[in-house]
């Protein structure tokens, strides 16, 4: 376990201050697990003006002095430094109506969704752990912090953050945790579209145990309860953790043969290319033969997304053979052709119209192997046409 030293330094500077300061969430998990986080937390007791003040010297961001967080940057990396804080009620759903701040850790860590993520370590590794994270990190387990309905009710993303994390680290969830969480699905109608995105798209990027997460979420319902009427593709919940995990083919592989796939992804709003990428793969209909002229076809008018097609319908043999010729060769439309429309005009009669036709003519040649793509063969086979 190696601590950065700028985060030790951020660490340091806090409790030679006199206040405590710990590292507290994603990146303790991270730890546990020998991974590198990717950023840093951390708690303290001071108040975030207190927290200004000891940063004074250094670059200081008021991220959300509202709720306690101010950002540290020193020497290339930056921090979130967040008061302890306690929250009261979340009329909502989604957030806490007021936050309190608080010199006493234990408020903080009582508030935190699951046992694994309420965890605080010092910057010499000395973990304090309320709620049984290390036993549960151990065991591979997933608990809610106290009353599972409760923290669902407080925050209704956080059912899906139970999928979520569950997927990600291979871990079960506790089964009244679990049974709180597909009750409560519901309640994820009250979270935004693009908070449900966020944490879908990690849950179905899995590495290993996207598949048996989601089929968990489908026989129970939840996935009813994030989508309109989703017509899932069960078979693909067995190989969708062999799908290398880029989103948008792992959703594709989803709602492959719903017809409202595109309304689905929408939904969620994610970003128009995200959203194409999923729209091609879905109009995308792989052949019932694979000779090369047919695949090179299918890769002119479709590209990635053929062997996108291909890896979601799990026709992985295909997907290779479109993959070889995508990587390999270096003509797929009329603009890749060794030949334009002014040599076209120069060396034959065709004009106008006539011109798109012969490239198109040619384009088609050169798929069925009936001409190389260079310049004075295509010229030599316009001329015997
Ligand atoms: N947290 C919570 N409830 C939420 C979101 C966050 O209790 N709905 C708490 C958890 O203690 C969590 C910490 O805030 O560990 C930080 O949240 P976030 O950065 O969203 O998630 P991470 O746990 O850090 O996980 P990741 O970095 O993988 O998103």
């Amino acid at each position: 376990m190696n601590i950065p030293v700028q985060i030790e330094y951020m660490l340091k500077k806090l409790t030679d201050s006199g206040y405590e300061a710990y590292l507290v969430g994603g990146c303790v998990r991270d730890f546990l697990l020998g991974k590198t986080p990717d950023d840093y937390d951390i708690t303290t007791s001071a108040f975030p003006e207190e927290t200004m003040a000891v940063f004074a010297s250094d670059k200081v961001v008021p991220t959300g002095l509202k709720h306690g967080t101010v950002t540290v940057l020193y020497s290339g990396m930056s921090a979130e430094i967040t008061t302890y804080r306690t929250e009261t009620a979340y009329t909502d759903g989604r957030h806490p109506d007021n936050v309190e701040f608080s010199r006493d850790i234990r408020d903080d860590l009582c508030r935190r969704d699951f046992t694994v993520n309420a965890m605080a370590m010092d910057f010499d590794g000395n973990i304090i752990d309320l709620y049984g994270g290390v036993r549960d990190f151990d065991n591979r387990i997933i608990r809610a912090v106290g009353e599972p309905s409760e923290r669902f009710t407080e925050d209704a993303l956080r059912i899906l953050r139970a999928f979520r994390f569950a997927s990600k680290l291979g871990f079960d969830i506790e089964n009244k945790t679990l049974k709180a969480a597909i009750s409560l699905a519901p309640r994820l109608s009250l979270v935004s579209r693009e908070r449900i995105f966020i944490e879908f798209e990690k849950l179905i990027c899995s590495m290993y145990y996207a598949g048996k997460i989601l089929r968990i979420m489908y026989e129970n319902k939840v996935l009813d309860c994030i989508f309109d009427k989703p017509q899932i593709n069960i078979a693909a919940l067995d190989y969708i953790d062999k799908i290398p995990p880029f989103a948008h083919t792992r959703f594709a592989a989803l709602f492959l043969y719903d017809e409202r796939i595109n309304e689905h992804v929408k939904s969620l709003k994610p970003s128009n290319e995200f959203a194409a990428s999923v729209k091609s793969i879905a109009e995308c209909r792989l052949p019932s033969e694979y000779d090369v002229p047919t695949l090179r076809r299918l890769l002119s008018r479709y590209k990635d997304a053929a062997i996108d097609r291909a890896t979601a319908e799990n026709k992985g043999e295909i997907g290779n053979r479109l993959f070889e010729i995508f990587d390999t060769e270096d003509c797929f439309s009329v603009s890749d052709l060794d030949i334009n429309g002014t040599d076209i005009s120069n060396v034959t009669s065709r004009r106008g119209k006539e011109i798109g036709e012969a490239l198109h003519t040619l384009l088609f040649a050169v798929f069925d192997g009936k001409v190389e793509n260079r310049k004075s063969d295509l010229i030599e086979y316009l001329k015997r046409i």
